[in-house]
């Protein structure tokens, strides 16, 4: 094979994007070889230049395709993963890779064959100033980390975006608001730049901003397996809103804002010296750093290429799909700590978070009054 027969599934405003760069043939050894909506409609500008389908088991069984990128909504992910893995085809899928938990365990679980690529579209790990800062952190520049703060309040959203797709900010249709939406990317990037806290305490508040009936708003605190501390804060209503994560450590610390990341690093390692001086209140000599990274434009095209290279050339994935259990795990976790209004350790139980929001679901009494006229409902799988 010297090139990849790719299939995207679902051509809403994620999927429509993913076709358009790869007609531009921003992806080489990457042809389009068919898309698939269940909405009739959506396909009709591609009927004259690709295969068309309006189910996905029928395109993963037409032999038009050696892999598929699902931008579906979120629990069809496991879903239509499933049934694509056991077809024997490459996997990429949209962000995140389920809904939940439980359902992620039986996603992964399908993918036995591991000549098959499986890739989750976390796009924001090919960006330089992540992958720059990831490098700080894990060649010891910081020395041990101490706290962690990450205020993410710019994936502002209105009520026309909530209103856009009947799935949106539902427990049926989306399993999660802010978290499991927009978050997924900045939840991937903290654990693959900090790791993973043992245990945490959130409090998500629910349709607070908008006519929705998950979380539009949450805060969180952290735990580390060293007793570090971290903050996360979230929101889609803040407007204008910040971006800052913020990482200290023994020697110096880091903050990443308005694509810049500014370092102040200590001359010596700030525990020693506590330990040592004869200082009581002056704190160590710092340098203050600007640290350069590649002015490169990235985007979802990069995921892509590196999946296709994966396939032909058996490059290491940037994102597999493995990996995206952590950014689940985070965001379950911190609604299963809102639900129980308790800390909750980790790793989370898959079955009651299931439970829960299988409550959530059958609990629901939400009539999403402002969905337009011709949206849709698209469910998808239940949890
Ligand atoms: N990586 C990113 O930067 C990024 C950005 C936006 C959205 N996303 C993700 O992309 C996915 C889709 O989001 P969106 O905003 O494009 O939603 P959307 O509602 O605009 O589009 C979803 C499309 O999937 C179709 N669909 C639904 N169920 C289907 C099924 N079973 N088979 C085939 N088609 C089906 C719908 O008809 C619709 O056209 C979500 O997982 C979302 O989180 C990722």
């Amino acid at each position: 094979m010297d090139e990849v027969r790719l299939g995207v599934i679902g051509v809403g405003g994620m999927g429509t994007e993913h076709v358009r760069y790869l007609r531009a043939g921003d992806v080489k050894r990457c042809v389009l070889a068919a898309v698939c909506d269940v909405v009739p409609e959506r396909l009709v500008p591609y009927r004259d230049t690709v295969k068309t389908f309006d189910d996905s088991a029928t395109l993963i069984r037409s032999g038009a395709v050696d892999a598929v990128l699902i931008a579906t909504p979120h629990y069809d992910h496991t879903l239509i993963g499933i049934d694509a893995l056991q077809q024997g085809l490459h996997v990429l899928t949209e962000k995140p890779i389920s809904a939940h938990k439980a359902d992620a365990q039986r996603l992964l679980a399908a993918h036995t064959d591991k000549s098959r690529v499986f890739s989750v579209m976390y796009q924001m790990r090919t960006m330089p100033m992540y992958r720059k800062l990831r490098k700080l952190v894990q060649d010891g520049d910081l020395g041990e980390i101490r706290r962690v703060n990450w205020i993410i309040t710019t994936w502002y959203r209105t009520e026309a975006y909530y209103a856009s797709g009947g799935w949106r900010a539902t427990w049926k249709g989306e399993g999660g608001g802010v978290l499991l939406n927009q978050c997924p990317h900045t939840l991937d990037l903290l654990q693959w730049i900090c790791g993973m806290p043992v245990k945490l305490r959130a409090w998500c508040n629910f349709g607070k901003y908008h006519t929705i009936e998950v979380e539009d708003e949450a805060n969180a605190y952290f735990e580390y397996a060293n007793g570090a501390t971290g903050l996360f804060s979230t929101t889609t209503a803040e407007a204008p809103g910040t971006n800052r994560f913020e990482i200290a450590g023994d020697r110096g610390k880091v903050v990443c804002e308005n694509n810049r990341i500014t370092f102040t690093r200590n001359e010596v390692n700030a525990r020693e010296y506590s330990d040592t001086t004869d200082e009581r209140f002056m704190p160590p000599e710092v340098w203050n750093v600007d640290v350069p990274f590649s002015a490169a434009l990235t985007s979802h095209a990069n995921i892509v290429q590196n999946f296709v290279n994966a396939i032909l050339d058996g490059e290491p994935l940037v994102a597999p799909a493995e990996e995206g259990m952590a950014s689940i795990e985070l965001a379950n976790a911190m609604l299963y700590s809102t639900f129980e209004n308790r800390e909750v350790s980790l790793p989370l139980d898959a079955d009651s978070y299931e439970a829960a929001l299988k409550a959530r679901i059958a609990g629901s009494q939400f009539v999403k009054g402002a969905v337009k006229e011709g949206s849709l409902d698209l469910a998808g799988s239940q949890p």
